[in-house]
């Protein structure tokens, strides 16, 4: 039987937190050898926020590194970057013309950046779910891995397809999203009832995948908890320290009542040690993995662009069909 497709991106913004690995790459590891997964950098949807050009280059060089080091092997997966395959660009702008405002309008991504970059509200910011549809569709994706905040986008992709299915016939496979076990969200150890986000301004809210063992071990020791004293799960009530279990079961593979009972009748202190300990041992080989590729640029380039080559196979022939469906002269 066919593999099924995964197809899924992280954005070229830098720092990547504890938040996006246990989140999103460490998922995606362990489905290299079930699935015909591609992954990208999204490196075109980054310029919807101004960024430094020599900083969003650097940034997409060192992601790649980084789904590297985090697992991925480059000869199970196909890791590209966007703006590299022609088709993401020009299947967006079709299927633009098939989008409407009001859908894109209901987004409610685009509120929030529109409201965070008042002073940049670009068509692009407007138009980045059409992107992230195309994104998708060229591959015809089966499963999208994707966090909670993406749902949406996956809906409004699933309705473009659909659109453009019963216009011309079956052309796009419609996508599922894929979420995740717990990792889908890790919160702040600061504001545990926010997602850990890499924009946070409070750097003890959120893990880098960068920081040094001393750096982790401060931000857990100062993690907000509660006064029970008493590591039991509880999302509602125990935001704090249900996060640290998340992220201690994730690494460690341990069930929440596992966790529980590993430490019945300790403190925090004890607790909150182990778990730093947990993320200092999973980081140390990733980051030493990742500053070997940094310094090898010509394996990196000999990475993306054997997974260019296989992403510009892939889409191609898709692109033509939809061309040729919606009237364009094709060859
Ligand atoms: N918008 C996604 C995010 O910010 C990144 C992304 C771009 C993506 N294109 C995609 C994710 C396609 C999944 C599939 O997280």
């Amino acid at each position: 039987m066919e593999k099924k497709i995964i197809l899924s991106g992280i954005q070229a913004t830098g720092n990547l937190t504890l938040g996006n690995y246990l989140g999103a790459l460490n998922n995606w590891v362990e489905m290299q050898d079930k699935y015909d997964c591609y992954y990208m950098i999204a490196d075109l949807h980054t310029l919807t926020i101004r960024k430094d050009p020599e900083e969003l280059r650097q940034n997409t060089l060192s992601l790649i590194a980084l789904y590297i080091a985090a697992g991925l092997d480059p000869e199970k997966n196909t890791i590209f970057i966007q703006s590299h395959i022609p088709a993401h660009p020009s299947l967006s702008w079709v299927l633009n013309c098939y989008t409407y405002m009001g859908e894109l309008n209901r987004m409610t991504q685009f509120k929030d950046k529109a409201a965070k970059h008042a002073d940049n509200i670009n068509s692009g910011l407007f138009t980045y779910p059409v992107l992230m549809a195309a994104d998708i569709l060229a591959y015809n994706a089966d499963l999208v891995p994707v966090g909670d905040d993406q749902k949406q986008h996956l809906e409004i992709t699933r309705d473009i397809a659909e659109r453009f299915n019963s216009l011309y016939g079956e052309t796009f496979k419609l996508p599922e999203a894929y979420i995740g076990k717990v990792g889908a969200r890790i919160m702040g150890l600061q504001d545990p009832t926010a997602k850990m986000s890499k924009s946070a301004t409070n750097e003890l809210d959120k893990v880098l995948l960068t920081d040094t063992p001393d750096d982790i071990r401060k931000k857990f020791k100062k993690a907000v908890t509660d006064s029970e004293n008493k590591v039991r799960y509880d999302r509602e009530a125990k935001p704090g320290v249900s996060n640290l279990m998340s992220i201690y079961g994730i690494i460690k593979n341990k069930s929440m009542e596992e966790i529980e009972k590993e430490f019945d009748g300790q403190g925090y202190g004890v607790f909150k040690t182990a778990v730093a300990e947990a993320v200092v041992e999973r980081l140390e080989p990733l980051q030493k993995r990742y500053n070997e590729l940094l310094e090898n640029p010509e394996k990196l380039k000999e990475i993306y662009q054997k997974g260019d080559k296989k992403a510009i196979e892939k889409t191609d022939k898709l692109l033509k069909e939809v061309y040729r469906k919606v009237g364009l002269v094709v060859d």
